[in-house]
Parts: structure tokens; sequence; C-alpha cells
């Protein structure tokens, strides 16, 4: 057998302790904001039928393409995929328990989904998100309060260097119109199609606008524009949802490119981006999406909602000097001896009884070893114990952030403490 180290995977990271905390912190952030909005919370599994995912992203994706994580489940046959995204994953939950006909749902999800793509900085082949759906609302209400909401959070982490774009993708009949006619356009140019945009001329053109590709990009300029197809209703949803902004005085781009990798989307759909990140610069993204909750198999309701990426706004507080202060501990509990060592985790649960963190020294060695742990433990003070104070039913007190150590009977202990780390 090989006892070389074994590595993660690929574009899969550990979150190390150091770090964790600034996760721990910021789920907190985002938990207190979403349900300043009457959001609720929902989770899904990680794995879910291959077919919803083909349904709900679209077959001629990226995603459903190239990046989805599929395998045959070894023990019956079922094609499973590790989620990409949360969306088609909590409208299946919502329609599976009958979430949807009572009462439009507010909901909310996080964790991790996985893309096979190509790892680099921002990018990552198991990421997390923070996803918002509002199911079941029509107006251009909730659009625009998705966008406040997240003005808002940007707000409460001091972030600024992210702008927000904005675009209507209209209705399934402009869609349609649209469709025709970037056919047609792109099938006259078809000599400067690169191999992707080739294929997709016919199962879905709308994808080319969204090709990356510096060679393609004059050609892409001069296409038919989804705006001029729109129809009044589409329009009007549109204009509604710039004034509720607009009376908020949250800035946006109008940026008639943007049409988002996932095929689900109608009217409003919005990103929010940053330079700072380099190409990686999408922080949170979403939009409309009406037509999802049919073709999943419900009866026809207007959803729309958005997902952040964790990794990505993490980064930037990072880049703009957040660091997360080190987990606390009020307790370092020092214990020598035979007496000693047979009472400390009696006295250490007694303190955890008052409310306080403690972390119970194990594994021996001197006081002075000790000691040294506890000088570096990051605890507001030791508890020592030998067995000449467990005989006398007493502890030393010291406080590791300057002050002297006082002798202290055992029951006074808890009160003791908090009083030196109010
Ligand atoms: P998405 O644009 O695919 O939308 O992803 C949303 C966000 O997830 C991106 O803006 C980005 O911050 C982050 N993200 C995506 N892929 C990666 C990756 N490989 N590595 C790191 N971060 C990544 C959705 O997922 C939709 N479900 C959003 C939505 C919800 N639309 C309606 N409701």
């Amino acid at each position: 057998m090989s006892n070389e180290t074994l590595q993660a995977v690929r574009g899969m990271n550990d979150i190390l302790p150091d770090e964790a905390g600034l996760w721990l912190w910021f789920e907190d952030v985002v938990r207190e904001w979403l349900e300043s909005y009457g959001y609720r919370n929902i989770r899904m599994p990680l794995l879910e039928p291959t077919a919803l995912f083909k349904r709900a992203i679209g077959e001629v994706t990226d995603i459903v393409e190239k990046e989805m994580y599929s395998f045959e489940d070894s023990l019956n046959g079922d094609h499973l995929t590790l989620r990409p995204e949360g969306t088609a994953s909590c409208v299946r939950a919502a329609l599976q328990h009958n979430l949807l006909y009572n009462a439009p749902q507010r909901l909310y999800y996080g964790g991790a989904m996985f893309r096979h793509e190509r790892p680099q900085k921002g990018r990552y082949r198991q990421f997390h998100q923070f996803g918002v759906e509002a199911l079941g609302f029509v107006g251009p209400d909730i659009d625009a309060e998705m966008i406040l909401m997240c003005a808002r959070l940007w707000k409460k982490l001091s972030i600024r260097d992210v702008t927000l774009q904005l675009n209507t993708l209209g209705d399934a009949a402009s869609r349609q119109r649209h469709r025709e006619k970037l056919i047609a356009y792109f099938g006259r140019h078809s000599g400067d199609l690169d191999a992707d945009a080739a294929r997709r001329l016919h199962s879905n053109p709308l994808r080319i606008l969204d090709s990356k590709n510096p060679a393609m990009q004059t050609l892409i300029e001069g296409a038919p524009r989804l705006m001029d197809e729109l129809d009044d209703e589409a329009l009007k949803h549109f204009a509604a949802v710039q004034e509720i902004l607009r009376r908020h005085e949250v800035a946006f781009e109008i940026n008639t490119r943007l049409v988002r990798g996932l095929d689900y989307y109608n009217r409003t759909v919005f990103e929010w981006v940053t330079t700072r990140l380099g190409a990686q610069g999408t922080l949170c993204a979403g939009g409309r999406f009406d037509g999802l909750i049919e073709q999943i198999g419900g009866k026809p309701a207007p959803a729309c909602g958005f997902a952040m990426g964790i990794e990505r706004l993490l980064a930037l507080l990072q880049e703009g000097g957040m660091n997360c202060p080190p987990q606390e501990l009020d307790v370092y509990l020092v214990h020598q001896g035979e007496l000693a060592d047979a009472m400390a985790s009696g006295v250490a649960e007694q303190l955890r009884d008052a409310g306080l963190r403690v972390l119970l020294h194990c594994g021996g060695g001197s006081f002075k070893s000790q000691m040294k742990k506890a000088d570096a433990s990051n605890a507001a003070c030791a508890v020592i114990i030998g067995d000449d104070e467990a005989r006398a039913g007493q502890a030393t007190l010291k406080p590791l952030r300057g002050g002297e150590q006082v002798c202290v009977a055992l029951g006074e202990l808890p009160g003791r403490i908090n009083e030196l780390i109010k």
C-alpha cells in the first residue's frame, strides 16, 4: 500500500481554523441580515437527480454540458449530480413539500456547490454560496427588494468597490423572436463563429452572446438586441424596478449583454461586480425565473432570487484589510499531581456551568510547560491546581494579560473569573 500523503481534490479547499473564524462571523452577519427581511432557512441535499439540473439550468449551458459532477449510483443505477447551484434544488423541495401554493415563500440556503471548472483564484470546484429565493411573487417590488437587500449587506460589510449591472431578458415570446433573429444573424456569419458558438447556433444562440472569446466580440456587438423585441409588460416591469432603485439611490448600469449562464431566467437579471478580485469579480448574481417552477413540474408561479459566492466576498473583505479576531477563551486550566489531576475535569465542568469557555490542559507535563501553553492559548486567565490547592479546596487564579495572581476557594472561582474578564 502506498503511504504518500493524500491531498484534497483539486479545486476543493480546506478551510483551516485560522480562517474559519471569519466564515463563522460572516455567516452570522448574513443570517441576521436575511432574517431582517423575513427570509427563512431551507436545507436541501447536496445530491439531486441529474435530470433536475438538466431541466432547470438547461441542457445547452456550460454548467450542464461541462461542469457537473454527475455519476451513476453503483448500488441502484440512479443518475445523480452534486448540486452545482441551489435554485433548482430549492424549487424542487418547495414543490415536493407543497410550500408554494398557500403563501409565497421567502427562503434562503447556504452551503457547498460543485462545478468542474478550471480552478483559479476566486473560482473553485467546491465553493460556497448563500442563496435567496422568493417564490410566488410577481411584481417588480421583490426584484428591487433583493437588490436593495444586497446594497444593505455591502454597506454593513463596508464594501464599496462594487457595481450593479442590470438587464432584462423579457418573456418567452420576445425571447423566441430574439432567438430566431440571432440564429439568422449568426447563421449569416457562420464562418466567424468559434466551435462553441457553431455548436450552440441552433440549440442555444443566446449563449453565444455570453462568449468571452475576443475574436467573437465584434460579431457579438452587432447582434440583434433583445431590448428591441421586448413587449410592453416586460418593459414596464423593468422600468418599475429601476424606479424603485433610483428612489433608494442605488446606482446601476444597464448592461444589455448580461444574459447569465443559466437558462431559467426571464425579465430582471442582475450581477454585483467588483474590479478588485481580478477575473472572478462577480460577487453576487441572480434574477427572475418565472418559468422554472412549471418547468420542474409545478403549477406556474413567478419567482426571483440570487446567490453570492462566499469565497469571493471573504476574499474582498480580506483584501480590504479585514481580519477576524482569534477565537476567545476565558480559562486555561493547568493541573499537576494525582489529586489535582483527578479534580481538574470537575472544576472545568463547574466553570463551564457558569458560562465560561475553558480549555482543560490534557496530556500532563510540568507546571512550567503547561503555563507556556496557557500563555500562548489566548485565554484571559489560567486556573492552576496543584495537590496543595486541591487538598485545600482552592485554586490559583492568574490573569494572563497583566495583574497579580490570587488564591481563590473553588466555590468562588466562577465569580472571580467573571469579574476579571468583564
Ligand atoms: P451563479 O451566477 O452561477 O448563479 O452563481 C452565483 C455566484 O456564485 C457567483 O456570482 C459567484 O460569486 C459564485 N460562484 C459561482 N461559481 C463559482 C466558482 N466556481 N467558484 C467560486 N464562486 C463561484 C447561481 O448559482 C444561481 N443559482 C443564482 C440564483 C439564485 N438565481 C436565482 N436564484
